[in-house]
């Protein structure tokens, strides 16, 4: 299926700056724009040729039948016999979505207006600890029971206006001291947010927390929800059914912020503005339903990712949005992407052909700026970027600050782009006055070799709807990969071996089992922590 495209990449070496001198549209013919928000894609080496190769995989995959069985309900992740239908959490004015048989939408309606009433009673006191109005929320969460939440929350600060909202995922008690540092235990509330409820750090910390309410003269009993699908566990932690918010297993972890996992958000931004972000979700789902495939978001992002990693091997991919909002984006598409796409074994059991997803990592710019772009710029590897940026910010006092952050983010993609030659170096240094040797050797270090490939996806304004947007257009990007690679990009596997040990491993750091039959290694470590521990 890649044959061609390894093809053309082998091809020849015109630089990505000379393919604007060949073709001055290049900027509008090699990127989309739909509902407000542009990619530009034009600062990549994909050409026309490479384009058409790359919109072929969408054929050869078979992606509009997997869309098709994705939206309708169809258990798509097969090794988990479940279906797939986060969408259907923001199918607001949508139609039935039909499980075995079953339309779903009445049980989601119905859970997002508890949850609606919910976070009404909440953010106006009606629903209320025994000792006043809820000052607090902590949620506690891990995974996708915290990331969606934690970075939509943050996202979209400029909307709080209920109570202050908390995220413990951590099982570090670090994490959870931490916040409750300066917190009153009788006007806080506790979200324990576990899809299964017995994912060990959170179970930890919801003990712990509930301890800590107790003993500060808070009442766990009214002041603790929950949001899970296991409703028995639920109760058997003491949390009454009025406040146990549920969901169904074909709600996957990480796609479950449109949802009761939103809870929190919800808390935060209120339900008018928490349904503004379910609709620029739904949006995107339309466009994703509908559009060509050249002009469709989520499948372009998708092949530019799929040529820079499975066909040019580039195996990072940098995620940069100029928006200090989003500087937990990053760690949100962590588990997105490398949860869902991190996989070397295809849907029907085979070995992947080609390279799984990349290891996807990032930073709020400009601060990466002066971190890491260093390497970017005039490393050995070829990272490919995506920036993101807004048009207007929140801040109409310090809209300076704005103009200076765009201007640094255009700055980038273009110097990745031209770079600067041993010339252009030669001549900045002689302008300085250096000669000779001195010249020449200080001017290497002064070479940017460029044609370095990037993105930028822009957008109007950081608001909810928009949030909306882009999380969906990251979550279809991910499944058009994956369906590109023969992947089942909605099961994780991959993390369950490393929890099995930790919980054989419990007793033995305890001090209360011996490591016999562990490594060496292994044995070493628990030692080390058996001497020098408390
Ligand atoms: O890390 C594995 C994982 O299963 C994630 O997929 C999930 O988001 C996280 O753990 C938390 O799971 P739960 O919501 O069941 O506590």
């Amino acid at each position: 299926m890649f044959d061609e495209l390894t093809r053309l990449a082998a091809r020849g070496t015109t630089r990505i700056i000379d393919l604007f001198d060949a073709d001055p549209d290049r900027a509008g013919r090699f990127s989309v724009e739909t509902g407000g928000l542009l990619l530009d894609y034009s600062k990549t080496r994909i050409d026309d040729d490479v384009l058409s190769a790359l919109l072929a995989l969408c054929e050869a995959s078979g992606l509009a039948g997997r869309r098709a069985a994705m939206f309708s309900g169809v258990a798509i992740n097969e090794t988990e016999g479940r279906a797939v239908l986060h969408t259907a959490l923001r199918n607001l004015d949508g139609g039935p979505v039909d499980v075995d048989g079953r339309d779903v939408m009445g049980d989601v309606r119905e859970t997002l207006d508890r949850m609606g009433r919910f976070a009404a009673g909440v953010r106006d006191g009606t629903i209320a600890a025994p000792a006043g109005a809820f000052t607090d929320v902590i949620n506690i969460g891990i995974g996708g029971s915290d990331l969606g939440p934690v970075m939509v929350t943050g996202a979209l600060a400029p909307y709080h206006d209920g109570p202050r909202v908390h995220y413990v995922s951590n099982v570090d008690g670090a994490h959870l001291a931490d916040t409750v540092k300066g917190l009153d235990p009788r006007r806080t509330l506790v979200i324990v947010a576990s899809k299964s409820f017995t994912t060990i750090e959170t179970m930890t910390n919801a003990r712990s927390a509930r301890e800590w309410m107790e003993a500060g003269g808070g009442d766990p009993a009214s002041q603790f929800a929950a949001v899970s699908t296991a409703l028995d566990k639920t109760g058997d932690f003491g949390i009454p059914e009025e406040r146990v918010f549920g969901f169904a297993d074909w709600v996957g972890g990480r796609y479950s912020v449109w949802g009761p996992i939103g809870l929190p958000v919800m808390i935060a931004i209120g339900p008018e503005d928490f349904a503004a972000f379910l609709r620029g979700g739904q949006a995107m789902d339309g466009h994703f339903r509908a559009a060509p495939w050249e002009a469709n978001l989520p499948v372009m992002l998708a092949l530019c990712g799929i040529w820079h990693r499975q066909v040019l091997g580039y195996p990072t991919r940098a995620v940069l949005p100029y928006e200090q909002r989003l500087a937990r984006l990053p760690a949100y598409l962590q588990q997105l992407e490398m949860e869902s796409n991190g996989k070397r074994v295809a849907m029907d059991g085979g070995t992947l052909e080609v390279s799984s997803g990349p290891i996807v990592w990032g930073e709020a710019g400009t601060n990466g700026q002066h971190a890491f772009y260093q390497l970017i710029h005039q490393g050995t590897d070829i990272i490919p970027c995506e920036f993101m940026v807004g048009a207007e910010g929140h801040e109409p006092d310090l809209i300076h600050h704005h103009r200076l952050l765009v201007a640094n983010c255009l700055a980038q993609s273009e110097a990745l782009m031209r770079g600067r030659s041993l010339d252009e170096a030669r001549a900045l240094l002689s302008g300085k006055g250096l000669t000779g040797p001195e010249l020449e050797r200080q001017a290497r270090h002064r070479v940017f070799p460029g044609d370095r490939p990037s993105v930028t996806l822009a957008y109007p304004k950081l608001t909810p709807h928009v949030l909306g947007q882009i999380v969906a257009l990251y979550e279809h990007r991910v499944f058009v990969e994956g369906v590109i690679l023969g992947i089942n990009s909605f099961d994780q596997w991959g993390v369950e071996l490393g929890k099995e040990l930790a919980t054989s491993l419990g007793p033995v750091v305890e001090g209360v089992e011996s490591a016999t039959g562990k490594d060496g290694s292994t044995v070493a470590l628990v030692d080390y922590v058996l001497r020098h521990g408390g």
